[in-house]
């Protein structure tokens, strides 16, 4: 008995040693530790909190010169201009004592000069290669200019379109967010390291996006399960995927700010991912756990940062101030400073930093809107926009006379959408040039309203000008400004008088077609009565003109699928398409009209539902139309039990019966019939583009391991329960017939 006691403890702690993967996940080497380690025991005190601070830098670089010098800085933001970065980057490497270098971070969020589709946008290519190649073509841009650390991928699940961030990332869906999170990582950093290598950095971690009503920087209240199951699993594949740096979230979680969260920063990410990148705040999200109420003043916030396993500071200030003092009073060990500035060198390390700190300004130049960059934003662009609604107005026949109006259709700075600092303007190409390019001399232009949300009672001039066309394309949305951080709004309907615009078009009787730009899922039921077709372009970037000339004149045919739900009206949010089961789903419609004047206390439909907007949405997650159409048959499993370790092998028939080639989004849809707790109606696990010529038939082979049907269970762990499954393959995920398999 007294043996065991002295050693518990020891046994404890060499079994959570084993459990931290050993193998690096940012690709570090004994070389590169060594030579860390030799950085470190040359460092001061002072140096290494240095290194620990991150600035905003505006203005001239001679306001900082001193701080850098003195190595009271380990990274910048916010300046891209390569002249002053070499500038800085010369103040660190050769007027600093040790000459460490700077990692210069910037939000390099879809797209640095030329801006690809917004996140959102690029969800809903379901085409992680190209996401892929988009993320390289920013990183190529920027560490041109000498940006060597972007802010992205965003990685929050977003199930509340009220929320403005929404636009940032991947939308609902926990699969697809990962799929698209890995591809911006391997894009971002490059296949090896080198001058063109952009650290990624994940954020943000965790559950920012379950903001309470969609408001941003709100409280969430995610249950482990919750944020095993769904918020954490893109963050592991990214990490997997080798990022190297993460970025902790605004909100807390139950009460605890992500920025002093052990649980996850240190427990999680640490010990059970080995993440052995560097960890920094979001802008003054450390000194914000003071106005959370969740500590006393900076140097308080500091302490908890630091112990929950922060190791740069964005913008308080906290460490600098602080944590010497901190150290020396043995509130911390310096041990956890040394932790910090391990990560933080291990990256420069890795970036090749200490090699390469400066950029050739002149070639940098060369490098910004190269013809292959606009090319693949195009294609980003094209296969972004989701096709909602189309009577056959769409593609648009040869010869006809266009009225193009809207205020989207000529504002080359809104279809750049949210975060696309480094876009200008100038080199956008907006709908209205490229249509004007695509039928020379049969497009008119009358704006109907200049801007979004403008008002405007009567709409004489571009009515009499619809009744002179053939057809009308509308171009609305959102301006860029309405998406977004802070940019959350509690009513999804289009702003301004937009939808008043529609439906004065289509009073022309003519034919209308309405393209909505915007940086959300806009609640859009109102004006489907009012066009003959609607494509749903989120904001779509540089190339946003061309490509949409393309897909409505069918030289492109469209192939996006919405990369999450869309709301009939914002009282159903949030809904999303992965639920778990209730006790009394939904099968009946009892609505608000059907119910008699004063009619007894009933249950009416007894069923989970709203009486007056019903269960379903307006589209449900995964939908998008085509110029052609795609019909799935001969879906079959190649057995009917399947043990744990064994693999899905899913056989089926994709047809084009249309006349015109396509690209079908196919999608595997699972559900787990019985769990330790209820599990979701249907989970995406797979999905590819497949590209089919008119009347083309494929047979397509799909193989799922069956640990990818994993949870977070009862127990705590995360394994595939034993039971009874569904699978869907089909175009969306409120379409198919199951097909039923075990896992014994
Ligand atoms: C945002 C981050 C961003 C950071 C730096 C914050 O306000 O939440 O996503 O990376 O600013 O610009």
């Amino acid at each position: 008995m007294k043996q065991i006691s002295i050693f518990l403890p020891i046994l404890i702690l060499a079994a959570a040693a084993c459990s931290r993967p050993s193998v690096s996940t940012t690709g570090s080497t004994p070389e590169v530790e060594a030579r860390v380690s030799r950085l470190l025991s040359q460092m001061t005190l002072a140096e290494k909190i240095g290194q620990m601070n991150q600035i905003s830098v505006g203005g001239s670089v001679s306001d900082y010169a001193e701080a850098v010098r003195n190595g009271q800085v380990g990274s910048i933001l916010n300046e891209v201009d390569p002249e002053k970065i070499n500038a800085f980057q010369r103040l660190a490497v050769e007027e600093s004592r040790l000459g460490i270098p700077l990692l210069v971070g910037r939000d390099v969020i879809h797209g640095f000069h030329t801006v690809f589709p917004i996140p959102l946008g690029l969800a809903s290519t379901f085409d992680p290669a190209l996401v892929e190649k988009g993320a390289r073509i920013a990183a190529l841009e920027a560490t041109a200019q000498g940006v060597r650390w972007t802010f992205s991928p965003m990685l929050d699940i977003a199930r509340d379109p009220r929320w403005g961030r929404i636009a940032e990332g991947s939308g609902e869906d926990t699969f697809l967010d990962a799929r698209m999170g890995e591809a911006m990582v391997r894009g971002y950093q490059g296949e090896v390291l080198d001058t063109t290598s952009m650290a990624a950095c994940i954020k943000h971690f965790v559950g920012y996006g379950a903001a309470e009503g969609g408001r941003d920087y709100n409280s969430t209240f995610l249950t482990e399960r919750q944020l095993r199951n769904v918020y954490l699993p893109p963050f592991e594949a990214a990490v997997k995927a080798g990022a190297m740096t993460l970025m902790t979230s605004f909100n807390d979680n139950d009460g605890v700010p992500s920025t002093g969260n052990a649980f996850v920063l240190d427990e999680v990410l640490r010990r059970e991912w080995g993440f052995d990148g560097l960890v920094v705040t979001d802008w003054n999200s450390m000194g914000e756990m003071i106005v959370h109420g969740f500590g006393t003043d900076r140097k308080d916030v500091a302490e908890k940062a630091v112990k929950a396993g922060v190791d740069m500071d964005m913008m308080t200030y906290g460490f600098v101030s602080h944590l010497e003092e901190l150290v020396r009073s043995g509130a911390v060990r310096e041990a956890d400073v040394d932790r910090a500035v391990r990560n933080i060198l291990r990256v420069k390390v890795l970036l090749g930093l200490f090699e390469h700190p400066y950029v050739d300004v002149e070639a940098a130049k060369a490098v910004q809107y190269a013809p292959a960059h606009l090319e693949a934003a195009r294609t980003a662009a094209q296969e972004s926009a989701v096709l909602l609604a189309n009577d056959g107005t769409l593609p648009l026949r040869e010869g006809l006379r266009i009225l193009v109006t809207g205020p989207l259709a000529d504002a080359p700075h809104d279809q750049l959408g949210t975060w696309a600092f480094d876009g200008e303007k100038n080199h956008t190409i907006t709908p209205l040039a490229a249509l004007r390019d695509r039928f020379p001399g049969q497009v008119t232009y009358v704006p109907g309203l200049r801007y979004s949300r403008e008002h405007r009672d009567r709409f004489d001039d571009v009515t009499a000008a619809a009744r002179r066309s053939d057809v009308v394309l509308a171009f609305l949305g959102e301006e860029a400004i309405l998406s977004g951080e802070a940019h959350s709004l509690a009513d999804l309907n289009l702003k301004g008088s937009q939808s008043d615009l529609l439906a004065a078009l289509h009073s022309t009787g003519k034919p209308v077609v309405a393209v909505v730009m915007a940086g959300r899922p806009l609640t859009v039921e109102r004006d489907l009565p009012h066009c003959n077709a609607l494509l749903y372009s989120f904001h779509p970037g540089t190339m946003g003109g061309p490509a949409l000339a393309d897909l409505l004149s069918g030289d492109v045919n469209p192939s996006g699928k919405t990369p999450v739900t869309f709301l009939r009206t914002v009282g159903q949010a949030p809904l999303y398409y992965n639920h778990n089961r209730t006790g009394r789903p939904y099968n009946r419609e009892t609505m608000l009209d059907d119910i008699g004047l004063e009619a007894g206390q009933t249950s009416l439909g007894n069923t989970s539902y709203y009486l007056d907007y019903g269960a379903y949405p307006l589209f449900p997650f995964g939908y998008g139309l085509s110029y052609t159409e795609f019909t799935y048959s001969d879906i079959a499993l190649d057995k009917e039990i399947y043990g744990p370790e064994e693999t899905l092998d899913i056989s089926l028939t994709l047809r084009n019966t249309g006349s015109r080639d396509g690209t079908e989004v196919v999608q595997v849809y699972v559900r787990d019939l019985v769990g330790s707790v209820t599990r979701p109606v249907r989970e995406l696990k797979h999905f590819e583009r497949v590209p089919l010529k008119a009347g083309e038939s494929r047979p397509l082979r799909i193989r799922i391991p069956v640990r990818e049907l994993a949870f977070w269970g009862l127990d705590g762990t995360w394994k595939v329960e034993p039971g009874d499954f569904q699978l869907w393959v089909a175009g969306d995920s409120a379409s198919g017939e199951p097909v039923s398999f075990k896992v014994n």
